[in-house]
């Protein structure tokens, strides 16, 4: 088995609307991720037209709405961070709520309740020496900021962003050394409800066809408004993302700054010259969120793509300035399936949760339907060493399943033990190929809300939380037998998975 890296880190990762509930408590404000409801423990939420926010707007007070609850990370911060201690943690990755610290988005000054949350969080892990790793952005953005901007899609919000992402370094460069900008933000134009709180049909009318559901074909005019007001948005967002990073490198010596993106290895289905061509498109596609990011500048075939789908973007004044001046520092991604893509576009199946693609004959699937695929990872990091040459963080990866608890007080989780291996398996043999990758914070490290289905159902956790999809439960925490195993990894520095 390779050697990690001695200060290699190892540790756990999570996100603020996911565990930390007390979503209205100390002047906190409301983010778009807390009106997304409940609809089923399989059924992913599905946000993108105006009707569902208006519907969770009037029916506030009866849907149900996970996300405000969490596990309660905001109260019982100390206990979990001493879990991840005694699990040797050297890492945890977590984020700041933009509207913990500015509610509306738009006060000139922070409630000073959430900044001290915050202080007070980083204090207890670095008492435990563990290195917070932070996400500035993981998908939130204040609700009224999609009501009013249509989220990302309008550059109003750039000025707003900044001012919190700059407040971000200011306050807590002395505690976070480093820090992701936005998490996978590829997923606004995958999700750009979900990335970019973006309504797909604000201001027209589009004319959805009876029974519409995400996952098929789309209609036309659905397709190219997508495309238009996903990529205007990304745009928006790599020119904030730019920003903080120079502000960071001027202010902030020693901060390391990484972009985040959601990696996806596509295989074509057959030799056939078509397939392969859609499967380089679309892994360049998915390549060029990190080599705006990363390369400081938009590569030349996404502009000819946009001239070929109609996508016209409002470039920001300067924006080759400040994407070349905002380069990032490491390359940051999660991971969790790959997919098989074909040339024929009406043979289009659900993989994962949003995507749309083919599932592989020769691959394993979780309860949830996502295909289990570590060789993929191993390829993936080849593959950005070799166009970045940029160290590597993996700040998410895991296995969601249904669990219960036994009456043994414990799970036996041996099925996220075996995914685990074999993907750090996976990692320490890329390592050897000459990747240089520096963590690893699997998702969820202690139970959460999932985010694509917002329920406590889908489990990823090495610690149990006692607690169902309506909020029922003592909300105790649980060692699962993957807790004592990982403990073990880590104190082996990858040496011993058995
Ligand atoms: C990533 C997100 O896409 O996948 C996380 O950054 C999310 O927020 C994770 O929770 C797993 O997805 P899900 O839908 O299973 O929670």
């Amino acid at each position: 088995m390779a050697k990690f890296p001695e200060n290699f880190l190892w540790g756990g990762a999570t996100s603020a609307a996911q565990i930390e509930g007390g979503r209205c408590e100390d002047g906190k404000g409301l983010s778009h991720l807390d009106y997304v409801y409940f609809r089923g423990p399989k059924i992913p939420c599905n946000f993108m037209l105006t009707e569902n926010l208006r519907k969770a707007r009037a029916e506030e007070a009866t849907l149900n709405f996970p996300n405000r609850r969490g596990i309660d990370f905001y109260h019982r911060y100390r206990e979990d961070i001493a879990l991840l201690a005694e699990m040797g943690f050297k890492s945890f990755r977590m984020s700041i709520s933009w509207t913990r610290l500015f509610p509306t988005g738009r006060e000139e000054k922070p409630c000073p309740e959430g900044v001290e949350f915050y202080h007070n969080v980083f204090r207890e892990l670095h008492a435990h020496g563990i290195e917070p790793l932070v996400t500035m952005i993981h998908y939130e953005l204040p609700i009224g900021f999609v009501e009013e901007f249509n989220g990302w899609e309008s550059p109003e919000i750039i000025p707003y962003c900044v001012k919190y992402l700059k407040f971000l370094i200011d306050e807590y460069k002395d505690e976070v050394k480093y820090w992701l900008t936005f998490n996978e933000i590829n997923m606004v134009t995958a999700v750009p409800w979900l990335g970019g709180g973006i309504l797909l049909d604000k201001d027209e009318e589009l004319e959805l066809p009876k029974g519409f559901r995400p996952f098929g074909p789309l209609p036309k005019k659905m397709e190219e408004r997508w495309n238009q007001v996903s990529h205007q948005a990304l745009h928006h967002q790599f020119i904030a993302s730019a920003l903080v990073v120079k502000y960071a490198h001027d202010t902030a010596p020693g901060c390391f700054v990484g972009n985040m993106y959601n990696l996806h290895h596509l295989y074509p289905e057959t030799p056939s010259p078509q397939d392969a061509l859609r499967a380089h498109e679309e892994t360049e596609f998915n390549m060029f969120f990190c080599d705006v990011m990363a390369q400081g500048s938009y590569p030349k075939w996404i502009l000819s793509y946009y001239r070929k789908h109609g996508i016209h973007i409002n470039f920001v004044k300067d924006y080759e300035k400040i994407l070349a001046e905002g380069k990032v520092d490491f390359i940051s991604l999660s991971y969790y399936l790959s997919s098989v893509v074909t040339a024929d576009p009406a043979r289009q199946e659900r993989v994962g949760s949003f995507i749309r693609r083919l599932q592989n004959p020769y691959l394993e699937t979780s309860d949830f339907g996502w295909q289990i695929d570590p060789t993929a990872l191993r390829i993936s990091l080849n593959e950005l060493r070799d166009r970045f040459h940029l160290p590597i963080y993996i700040v998410e990866n895991g296995i969601g399943a249904f669990e219960t608890l036994g009456e043994d007080k414990t799970v036996h989780d041996d099925y996220r033990i075996a995914y685990l291996r074999s993907h750090i398996e996976a990692i320490g043999e890329a390592i050897e190929d000459g990747v240089d990758v520096i963590g690893y914070t699997p998702w969820g490290c202690i139970d959460l809300v999932s985010c694509s289905l917002v329920s406590m159902s889908k489990r990823y956790g090495f610690v149990y939380v006692d607690a169902d999809d309506e909020g029922n439960g003592t909300y105790d925490r649980y060692r699962k037998d993957s807790f004592y195993w990982y403990k073990k990894v880590i104190a082996s520095n990858g040496e011993d998975l058995e």
